[in-house]
């Protein structure tokens, strides 16, 4: 059998002392993987993402117990990670090709680079088919745009595995499915991936294998056997049904759980008669 890139054993995790995050996490990642890891926000997915790739590692002092387990990684595995856009700061003042460029591993805040160094970050603008773009501002790109430079700064590294958090947030479909095919391409050329959503139809339904989690994993396996209504009950806590169109899961919202259509027209709904007749009777 070959030997698994990471395996975490019994992982938990907190940023504070009697709040955990994370709890008994215990994931293989093999050679090849693409997995999608999906839960309501504040589940811990960013937080797994942070721990696998090591930017949140075990204290050697932990005297108040935040965390447990074990992540271990296979000697010499290179990993790339891709942020939620969200978090960037896009009025940073570099190009493309800078940005591209300081994400390669040694680089740093160095503007020049060497022609070999020219060579490989163009290499991977051209890979992402954003060559063209490489003197422009990183502000003046699309959100799909960015995304594809994102992507190119983390080819530099060679990854075998490519961590990417919400790859699709906040992308018209167009781009979704583009990036979507993008990561297939990547994927079957010999990169195991591991990424974020909260897309359960237009992302997570259409990857080989999906993480769903709360804090603890609910459920682990390909879409069709974990996008069911009692797994996301348990890991979103409120009523989703599952559909089926053509053989692929769709999930839809049950109703199960939120309010009913008539509370959410009657502003009055649920208030004491007191309260609900203020205001409403002033103009006699
Ligand atoms: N640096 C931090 N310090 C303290 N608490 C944190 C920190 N980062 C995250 N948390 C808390 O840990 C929990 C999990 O956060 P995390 O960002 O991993 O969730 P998430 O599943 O990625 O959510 P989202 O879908 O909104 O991105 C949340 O309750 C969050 O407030
Ligand atoms: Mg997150």
């Amino acid at each position: 059998m070959i030997e698994p890139l990471l395996r975490t054993v019994g992982l938990g995790i907190a940023y504070q002392q009697g709040r955990p995050v994370l709890s008994d996490i215990n994931l293989t990642i093999e050679p090849g993987e693409f997995s999608g890891i999906v839960g309501p926000s504040g589940s811990g997915k960013t937080t797994l993402l942070r721990v696998l790739m090591g930017a949140i590692a075990p204290p050697r002092r932990d005297p108040q117990g935040l965390w447990q387990g074990t992540v271990e990684r296979r000697a010499g595995l290179r990993m790339a990670y891709v942020p939620q856009l969200e978090t960037i700061n896009w009025d940073f003042p570099v190009t493309v090709f800078e940005c591209v460029l300081m994400g390669r591993p040694q680089h740093g805040v160095r503007f020049r680079a060497s022609a070999t160094e020219r060579d490989e970050v163009m290499t991977a603008l051209d890979r992402l088919g954003i060559a063209e773009l490489a003197g422009r501002h990183i502000r003046e790109l699309s959100g799909g745009q960015q995304q594809r430079m994102f992507l190119a700064r983390a080819l530099t590294r060679q990854p075998d595995l490519l961590l990417l958090d919400e790859p699709t947030s906040g992308v018209d479909i167009t781009t979704r499915h583009a990036v979507l095919h993008l990561l297939g391409d990547l994927n079957a050329s010999g990169i195991s991936i591991i990424l974020t959503t909260h897309d359960l139809n237009g992302m997570a339904a259409h990857l080989p294998n999906l993480v769903c989690m709360n804090q603890r994993v609910i459920a682990h396996g390909p879409p069709a056997e974990v996008l069911t209504a009692p797994v996301l009950e348990a890991t979103f806590g409120a009523g989703l049904d599952v559909l089926n169109h053509l053989g692929m899961p769709v999930v839809v919202d049950s109703g199960r759980g939120a309010p009913a259509t008539g509370e959410l027209l009657d502003p009055h709904a649920g208030l004491p008669a007191a309260a609900a007749g203020k205001g409403g009777g002033t103009d006699d």
